[in-house]
């Protein structure tokens, strides 16, 4: 007996790429396909239903008001970036296939399956849609003629699947089986390890400006997957930094080339005294003088600081032209290049002059990071736990067991970590994109005792951003178990995991030009943006995984957490925090990031 339990299992172990199905209106594309992601635990996605979401109309009012080559070359670009998902399962147009562009890009990425059923079961089914393409002559004649001139098409899928009469939960064991025999008779090797998916894709999900996030090794040198077919032959300005210049972005320069008609690049001292007034109207004027269109893209290549002023220059600029974020740090790849808040620093507060601008794609290469400084891995590794703590017991756990992996930059681990932390990221900015429900506010655990950190060290590097980050969010933790929230056995497991991974833990470690009190701490959080009339606003955890907004925590609470966390004598001598150069400008917390 074929058990479909195994043949799935061996389906799942065996394929590597997303299954694609095709065939007419009416084959039951979109049942059967969330059928089978459903057997094989894969998303499923409709092309039709992304379009409509990325485009805000319906496909019929697309094909009416824009004409069906326009559709095409629309259902084109999302069966491309559809592809990029890895493992799922895509239903697509029932015309899609018959662009070549698309029918090979389907063939070359994916697992391509037909699915026929005989016109009369077509015509059953359509009966009362809004299916554009019916809506001159008679049904049955449309949907005859229409499968004379696809049949070739089709024919071109890796299987054909023959639905004569059965139920969605037959096809769906049909196609397993099916595609478990093609897996074997196409070897095994090909399927699970040159054939390996070389890209994740997420999306962010805002009314009318989604996009995706590609997440993969090697995505810096193949623009083809990533760069959106309407910012093709455009005038590319590239901002970076002098680190990432020669290390990312030259590189990058040479692989887009070929695909916008100019790739000009500028090239910004790195830290953080870059996100300032003088360095955004130098890039402003850069980009005049180059001659910079309403449609040309800019693309930020570099860490925060370089993906928040160039988001912001973007954003400005012409009020307004195509932005992609190309994030090279940790902290970049799974915080700030996500969510669309851009920005600068005043000379008295980071962050306070800004906008909300989405980036049209966010590119993460893993393997960019695999000449950042460790102290960098570790700042960018507090963003990562900060989710695990705000939302994802689960998660957490796993930080526990794969922290290290993570930091060691092994690949699948890193994939994980950076994947779920983005995807949560994403559903957050989904839900709150401007900070205004309070959602979005949770993803600043820590960061009230971060910020007034990073003022007090003075932004210079004494204390990098994500150090702040993971000395708060131990602060946070006992803060939350002092109020009688966290358990003490969830502090201790938070405590010790960062210690455990090196990473910061204690003010006593920051090593401040001059003495710095509890007292002056405290006044700086009172003056970060997040303090308002309701007094100290924390985020408090519950539990691990478990996080909620907490106005009007008391002052002498907070006070004794500062003070005993600058008196760890024990750790006053710890190496984590280099000195940097220079005095601080920025006296204010400022806005949150
Ligand atoms: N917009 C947001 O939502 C948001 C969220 C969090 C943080 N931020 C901002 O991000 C900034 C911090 O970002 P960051 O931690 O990425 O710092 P950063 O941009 O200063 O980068 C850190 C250092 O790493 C170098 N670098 C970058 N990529 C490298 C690579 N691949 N190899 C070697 N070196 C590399 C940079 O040149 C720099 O010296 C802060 O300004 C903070 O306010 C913004």
């Amino acid at each position: 007996m074929i058990e479909i339990e195994h043949c799935r299992d061996e389906v799942k172990k065996l394929l590597r790429r997303p299954i694609v199905l095709v065939g007419m209106m009416g084959a039951g594309k979109t049942t059967v396909g969330r059928l089978l992601a459903t057997t094989l635990g894969w998303p499923f996605y409709d092309s039709d239903d992304e379009i409509v979401r990325n485009v805000g109309k319906s496909i019929s009012d697309i094909f009416s008001e824009d004409g069906e080559p326009a559709f095409r070359e629309i259902e084109r670009t999302t069966i491309k970036h559809l592809l990029a998902a890895g493992p799922c399962v895509i239903s697509s147009g029932g015309g899609g296939i018959t662009i070549p562009e698309t029918a090979q890009a389907i063939k070359d990425r994916g697992l391509c399956v037909w699915l026929d059923a005989p016109v009369q079961v077509l015509v059953d089914r359509t009966k009362g849609t809004d299916r554009p393409l019916l809506k001159h002559g008679n049904a049955d004649d449309v949907l005859k003629n229409l499968l004379e001139k696809r049949k070739l098409a089709y024919g071109q899928a890796h299987i054909h699947v023959l639905d004569d009469g059965l139920t969605p939960q037959q096809i769906v064991s049909r196609c397993l089986l099916q595609i478990r025999e093609y897996l074997y008779m196409h070897s095994a090797k090909n399927e699970t390890e040159e054939n390996t998916p070389d890209a994740l894709c997420l999306t962010v999900t805002l009314p009318d400006r989604s996009y995706p996030i590609f997440i993969g090794s090697g995505l810096l040198k193949q623009p083809d997957l990533w760069l959106a077919h309407d910012l093709q032959g455009k005038n590319g300005f590239i901002i970076t930094d002098y680190n990432v210049r020669e290390r990312l972005a030259d590189g990058l320069q040479e692989k887009l080339r070929p695909y916008m008609r100019s790739v000009t690049m500028m090239e910004l001292p790195p830290g953080e005294q870059t996100k300032s007034f003088d360095r955004y109207q130098a890039v402003i004027e850069w980009m005049i003088d180059n001659n910079i269109k309403r449609d040309s893209v800019v693309f930020g290549v570099g860490g925060g600081v370089i993906g928040d002023l160039s988001g912001f220059a973007a954003a400005t600029i012409l009020r307004g032209v195509p932005f992609v974020q190309i994030p090279t740090t940790l902290l970049s790849q799974v915080d700030s290049s996500v969510g669309g808040k851009t920005g600068i620093n005043s000379q008295s507060a980071k962050n306070m002059v800004g906008a909300f601008y989405q980036p049209r794609t966010v590119v993460i290469d893993l393997e960019s990071l695999m000449t950042l400084p460790k102290r960098e891995w570790l700042a960018g590794y507090a963003e990562i736990l900060k989710y695990s703590l705000l939302g994802d017991a689960d998660f957490f756990e796993w930080l526990e067991e794969h922290g290290s992996d993570v930091l060691d930059g092994d690949i699948s681990a890193l994939t994980r970590a950076v994947e779920t932390s983005c995807h949560m990221k994403a559903e957050i900015v989904n839900q709150d994109e401007r900070e205004e429900s309070g959602t979005r506010a949770l993803l600043n655990l820590g960061h009230t005792f971060g910020h007034a950190l990073e003022a007090a060290a003075g932004y210079d590097g004494t204390l990098l951003h994500g150090e702040g980050v993971s000395i708060g969010l131990v602060l946070a933790a006992r803060l939350s178990h002092d109020l009688g929230y966290l358990s003490a056995e969830d502090l201790t497991r938070v405590e010790n995991h960062i210690r455990s991974v090196g990473m910061m833990s204690e003010i006593a470690q920051i090593k401040f030009k001059a003495p710095v009190t509890a007292a002056e701490l405290l006044e700086l959080m009172r003056m970060d943006k997040k303090a308002d009339v309701h007094g100290l606003k924390f985020i408090i955890l519950k539990h691990i995984g478990d996080a909620e907004i907490m106005p009007n925590v008391p002052e002498d609470v907070v006070l004794k957490i500062l003070e005993d966390s600058l008196a760890k004598p024990d750790l006053a001598k710890s190496d984590s925090a280099k000195s940097g150069n220079g005095a601080g400008s920025l006296g204010r917390a400022g806005a949150s990031s």
